[in-house]
């Protein structure tokens, strides 16, 4: 698929890999819907940025953590970004939320809150996302996973489920959406740590690459425009993660 006056919808793009995937959709010419919860002011100086690329960008914001009438907040969701950008070309699944939760200490809040946002709507934007571009007859879904999955970390079950969910999501809308749209994944290894890692947390997850480095958010960005630019990929899940998954 060429890029050029492609409207593309990206999940928590306001800020970190998803503002980097915003940006490197926009540069080759698609309008980008930004997608956010919390952060608006961001969302906001990313459009403005996006524009003087002579593309259009657009915010819609949605809380996405309750999983209690999800599907019908990401409908209304998905009719204000139609109606913000256009019939969407391209869905890139890129918000999440991470945390740690012993497993002694996994409540039934942070087990639904983590599916939801990692899982639940995921699924029901990729449904809104398959209706119209199976009419259409052309559309690429793409969502971030994680390399974790084959070696999960101490505390991290619900999330680590709910990719691993997000993987076999993936591959099963891959069948169903066949042919005209492709569905894929992206599973980045270290790339930025999360708000509040210790130095030491980070020089021991470069130690469990095979590259002894963090990825970049362009790195993650280049995998997500490779996808979307081939159109004989489908149902494929790449690691773009320093060798972590076989070191
Ligand atoms: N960073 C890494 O090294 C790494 C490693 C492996 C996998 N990944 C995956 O790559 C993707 C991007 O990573 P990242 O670190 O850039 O992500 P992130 O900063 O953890 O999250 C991206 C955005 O998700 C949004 N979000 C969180 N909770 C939400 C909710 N309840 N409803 C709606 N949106 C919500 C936030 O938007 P607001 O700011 O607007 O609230 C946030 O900015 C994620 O899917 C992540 O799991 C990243």
């Amino acid at each position: 698929m060429n890029l050029r006056g492609k409207n593309v919808v990206i999940t928590g793009a306001a800020k970190r890999i998803g503002r980097e995937i915003a940006l490197t959709l926009a540069q080759r010419g698609a309008n980008i819907l930004v997608h956010h919860r919390s952060s608006a002011r961001e969302a906001a100086g990313l459009c403005r940025q996006i524009r003087t690329l002579g593309v259009t960008a657009e915010t819609v914001a949605c809380d996405f953590g309750r999983s209690a009438g999800l599907a019908a907040a990401v409908q209304k969701f998905w009719r204000k970004a139609e109606k913000a950008i256009g019939s969407v070309d391209v869905l890139v699944n890129n918000a999440s939320l991470y945390y740690s939760t012993a497993f002694g200490k996994v409540t039934e809040k942070a087990w639904d809150e983590l599916l939801a946002v990692n899982l639940k709507a995921p699924f029901f934007l990729a449904q809104a996302a398959g209706r119209s571009m199976l009419k259409r007859k052309r559309g690429k879904i793409i969502s971030l996973a994680d390399w974790a999955l084959a070696r999960p970390r101490r505390g991290f079950l619900p999330y680590t489920a709910s990719k691993a969910g997000l993987v076999s999501m993936t591959l099963s809308l891959a069948v169903d959406l066949a042919p005209h749209v492709q569905v894929n994944a992206v599973a980045p290894g270290p790339i930025l740590p999360a708000a509040g890692a210790k130095a030491s947390e980070n020089a021991k997850v470069v130690q469990q690459t095979l590259l002894k480095k963090f990825g970049t958010p362009r790195d993650i960005a280049r995998a997500v425009l490779f996808l979307i630019e081939s159109d004989y990929v489908t149902g494929a899940v790449i690691p773009v993660d320093g060798g972590s998954s076989i070191a």
